[in-house]
């Protein structure tokens, strides 16, 4: 058999649909329903025939300390990367010996499971409870640990305590992914300044509006972020990832408008699910969970909205199976997927 054995039992990671049409609603992958800024465009308008004929950056320089000099640290400690999912993938060919302990909340990014098997690590998954709230061990017995802050896709953050009390009762590297930060009240970084055991990930895919550039970055000690260069891809970033990264980073105010006005649509919409008896989870993302109410089926409901081109998330299992997980768009697109869902629940 040609195919490597350690290969063959592997399952690929199944992203979100990504359907194509005229009308549809697509509030299934957390993509930002605003567009990027406008500076984004201008520096792809000023791409020369020079930038594509050559090679980029190979760390990306230029973004790498546009990040640093935003959030306070050295551009040492700062890699930027395919995604935020090439970061994760870099921290498990890093960070484990082979068969070693990749730690990990259940539910939570269903990427981790999947890298974890593909870096031949073994999964240690920490159930949540029922209200999604996590009871920590006293020992937290692995090497390293995946923790999505706030969580994905229950919406909720844990406190910075509990991310010091984790820190304390792990003795490996900790993770933590911070995709949906920006949409949140707080973040850890200052709490990665502090340790030498802490790393932070980043993306541009939800809060900057570039979910198809594909760019993310992690930051952290310096000494473990010089560890993942060496085997990170030689030119992992493109100039255009860069350039346009560049642009975005530079242009705060744009993206924490866009970020204010999906907070606001968010309470909004968690309001009005509230009131036609929905449990809403207190969202700290530009998504919701929300439980349908008693005696209605999700999934009846996720299928129903499909066919209507209504695209949301729906996870089966025993803990998830009565939620569906919705990406917040613009006011208008919550106001046709509210009248929709009534449409469908009728
Ligand atoms: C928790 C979490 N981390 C990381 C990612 C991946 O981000 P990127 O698009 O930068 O690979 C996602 C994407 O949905 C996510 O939900």
């Amino acid at each position: 058999m040609p195919i490597r054995q350690s290969i063959q039992p592997l399952h690929a990671y199944v992203p979100g649909e990504q359907p194509a049409g005229q009308d549809l609603l697509k509030l299934n992958t957390n993509e930002n329903a605003y567009p990027p800024s406008p500076k984004v465009f201008e520096a792809l308008g000023k791409l020369t025939s020079d930038d594509l004929r050559k090679y980029p950056q190979p760390t990306g320089k230029d973004l790498c300390e546009a990040i640093a000099q935003l959030h306070g640290i050295s551009a040492e400690q700062v890699l930027v990367t395919n995604g935020s999912d090439e970061a994760l993938a870099l921290c498990t060919r890093a960070f484990c010996e082979h068969g070693g302990r990749v730690g990990y909340l259940k539910p939570s990014y269903s990427l981790y499971p999947v890298l974890s098997d593909i870096a031949e690590l073994e999964k240690v998954e920490f159930p949540l409870e029922a209200d999604f709230s996590w009871k920590m061990p006293e020992q937290v017995d692995v090497d390293f640990f995946f923790l999505t802050q706030p969580n994905a896709p229950t919406s909720l953050a844990l406190s910075r305590s509990q991310i010091e009390e984790l820190l304390q009762r792990c003795s490996g590297e900790v993770l933590v992914d911070e995709a949906y930060v920006d949409f949140a009240d707080g973040s850890m970084v200052e709490l990665m300044k502090a340790s030498d055991r802490m790393l932070i990930s980043r993306t541009f895919s939800k809060s900057y509006s570039l979910a198809g550039i594909r760019l993310g970055y992690l930051m952290g000690p310096a000494k473990l972020i010089e560890a993942l260069y060496k085997i990170k891809d030689s030119y992992n970033t493109d100039i255009f990832a860069q350039r346009v990264g560049l642009a975005a980073v530079q242009d705060q105010s744009w993206m924490l408008q866009n970020v204010t006005a999906i907070r606001g649509t968010r309470e909004r919409v968690a309001k009005a699910l509230t009131v036609s008896g929905f449990s809403v989870m207190p969202s700290q993302t530009n998504f919701l969970f929300a439980k349908v109410p008693e005696g209605e089926d999700a999934q009846k409901i996720f299928e129903a909205l499909r066919d209507r081109q209504v695209f949301v998330r729906y996870f089966p299992g025993e803990l998830t199976g009565d939620y569906l997980r919705i990406t917040i768009g613009t006011d208008e697109q919550m106001d046709r997927f509210l009248d929709e869902l009534d449409s469908v629940r009728t």
